[in-house]
């Protein structure tokens, strides 16, 4: 059965690029002239997905009339001749059908996911994190749609190998190889931000996930986990103890765009990736570099 939904929670705070978030939704946040959140949205079309659920909150307003179409400027580009710009905009607006489900709470991912279940009903579908921007020649959600596939339509976790230092940021995986090219695993346990000394393995998910429908049976049993909140982790954890579920290391460079570090890093990067701006930004560097020098 093909994978024909996506849920991509945008309601939290952004409280790590406060005072920009304080009005503007984190996921609004540009990298160069490219919101965040149309980087997930792009991975969910280029992965072949053909409806899409924001989880949002109060405040998110900006994400949907980013994808709605903007008659009043429309009208404003093609009077003033600017029809590359009027074809960047209304290929926006066209790329995806879009629904929207409140959050009306702040409990956590598990709590936000299972706010987009009388959506997705008994499908299995993807989740895609928005904090993580993966680049690489296949999308990555479609690389675990395809191991999904091949494995009766399982459950399968985008993983990535992390220094053993930081698994304590995000969901780990345990599981056995199943495959020579040591690439997918069967799950045998998933835990929520353990401390490296905790951690079974250092592979780590940045965020992307094929679910079958019976996660929401978890997602209603799970208690609250780490910092109060109904975590996806455990709820996945608790889907492997009953269910097949699959985790599998998928290719592409990935951006953690969810600080300050990594979204400095994947502007200068992607401005590097782009000949419109490649020399621009190397004119910048080098211009830099005079002025402050290297400390080594
Ligand atoms: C969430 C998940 C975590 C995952 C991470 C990826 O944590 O709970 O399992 O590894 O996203 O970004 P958060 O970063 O929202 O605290």
């Amino acid at each position: 059965m093909n994978i024909r939904k996506a849920v991509i929670p945008v309601a939290g705070k952004g409280t790590r690029f406060l005072p920009a978030t304080k009005q503007t939704p984190k996921e609004m946040l540009p990298i160069i002239n490219i919101p965040m959140v149309h980087y997930s949205v792009m991975e969910a079309v280029e992965s072949g997905i053909e409806q899409l659920i924001f989880v949002t909150s109060s405040g998110k307003g900006s994400i949907e009339n980013y994808f709605d179409r903007n008659l009043e400027l429309e009208n404003f580009l093609e009077q003033n001749g600017k029809i590359k710009e009027l074809e960047l905009i209304q290929n926006v607006s066209s790329m995806i059908e879009i629904i929207t489900v409140r959050q009306k709470e702040q409990l956590g991912l598990g709590h936000a996911i299972n706010c987009a279940s009388p959506i997705i009903g008994n499908e299995t579908f993807s989740v895609i994190l928005g904090d993580d921007i993966v680049r690489g020649e296949r999308p990555a959600t479609k690389q675990l749609i395809e191991v999904s596939k091949k494995n009766n339509g399982k459950s399968v976790i985008g993983v990535m190998e992390v220094p053993n230092a930081e698994t304590y940021r995000y969901g780990i995986v345990d599981g056995e190889f199943i495959d020579d090219k040591r690439l997918t695993l069967l799950m045998k346990a998933m835990i929520e931000k353990p401390k490296p000394s905790e951690a079974p393995t250092n592979l780590a998910t940045p965020g992307r996930y094929i679910l079958s429908g019976n996660i929401f049976e978890c997602l209603n049993e799970i208690p609250r986990g780490v910092g109060g909140e109904y975590q996806l982790t455990d709820a996945i954890n608790m889907l492997a103890s009953r269910d097949e579920v699959y985790a599998h290391k998928f290719d592409g460079d990935r951006f953690d765009t969810g600080n300050i570090e990594g979204f400095l890093n994947a502007t200068v990067e992607f401005a590097l990736r782009d000949e419109s701006t490649k020399e621009l930004m190397l004119n910048i560097i080098r211009e830099k570099i005079k002025t402050y020098g290297i400390k080594r």
